[in-house]
């Protein structure tokens, strides 16, 4: 039985090249062990979810260059709603054995989290710019020059510093604590601000779990990438995309005699 469907047709495995997608899923160990299946899975979905943010947040510096504020906004919020799946993520992996990841972790030697282009190119591409991340990549052209272009290139931070300058603020603490002290008249970039704030720590939320991840199967060992591992890990849950957001709050106060 056929259902009606018209075989000449453009199919879902067509469209979405499903049978390529499934032949990119290569064991290196051999015997195949289980869950090297799972290893390469997870990493290649989170790879699919860095091109979709870094398709989003170039969406959104056009509209925030654009005025068009909302619409960089609601944009954010489709954002978050990813780096909570990539967050949720870890936990399938955490259901991989340390034994069972030692097993054929010989075989991915010296490759590494390091060299996932997408997330060094997300990191520049909000405003986390160290041109020495960029050495990870020297054996892979195509990687480094879309890493340095993305160096050389606009930030969300330099998209919202103009945006704020533009309608009479800064990306400044005193600046955002006077925004937030009196967000009226102002309620979209109020609500801009809080979106930026949620991604910032839905990232570190993201590095923290990471790093939990990594110190429930390899322990303290060093990484793969020649890092020293859990600590070199732990180092970058202080990078903050919007320092400026966090620090206003310092800055707030209720004025009791005015009430
Ligand atoms: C058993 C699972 C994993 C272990 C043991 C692990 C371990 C590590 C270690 C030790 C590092 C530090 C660099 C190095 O020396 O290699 C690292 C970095 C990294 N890993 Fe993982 N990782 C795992 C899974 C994942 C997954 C699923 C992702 C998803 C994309 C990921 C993404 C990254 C990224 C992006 C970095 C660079 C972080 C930075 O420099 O800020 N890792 N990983």
């Amino acid at each position: 039985m056929s259902f009606g469907l018209d075989q000449t047709k453009l199919t879902y495995g067509g469209y979405l090249r499903v049978d390529d997608l499934l032949k990119l899923q290569q064991l290196r160990s051999s015997p195949p062990r289980h869950d090297e299946m799972l290893f390469i899975v997870i990493h290649q979905v989170y790879e699919l979810w860095f091109r979709q943010i870094l398709h989003e947040l170039e969406g959104i510096i056009r509209r925030l260059d654009e005025e068009d504020v909302l619409g960089g906004t609601r944009l954010l919020g489709r954002v978050h709603e990813i780096q909570k799946v990539l967050i949720a993520q870890l936990s399938v992996l955490e259901t991989m054995t340390p034994m069972e990841f030692l097993s054929f972790r010989d075989h991915l030697m010296p490759a590494s989290g390091f060299q996932s282009a997408q997330f060094r190119e997300m990191e520049f591409l909000v405003g986390i710019k160290e041109p020495r991340m960029v050495e990870y990549h020297a054996s892979d052209a195509g990687a480094k020059a879309r890493l340095e272009a993305r160096l050389a290139g606009r930030t969300l931070r330099d998209a919202v510093d103009d945006l704020l300058r533009r309608r009479g603020y800064a990306l400044d603490a005193a600046s955002v604590a006077r925004l937030y002290r009196a967000p009226e008249g102002h309620v979209e970039l109020f609500l801009l601000a809080e979106a930026l704030i949620e991604f910032d720590e839905l990232l570190t939320v993201w590095r923290f779990r990471h790093v939990q991840m990594v110190e429930r199967v390899i322990g303290g060992k060093p990484g793969t990438g020649g890092s020293s591992g859990a600590s070199y890990l732990r180092t970058t849950l202080d990078k903050r995309i919007f320092a400026e957001l966090w620090d206003a709050r310092s800055q707030l106060e209720i004025a009791h005699d005015a009430e």
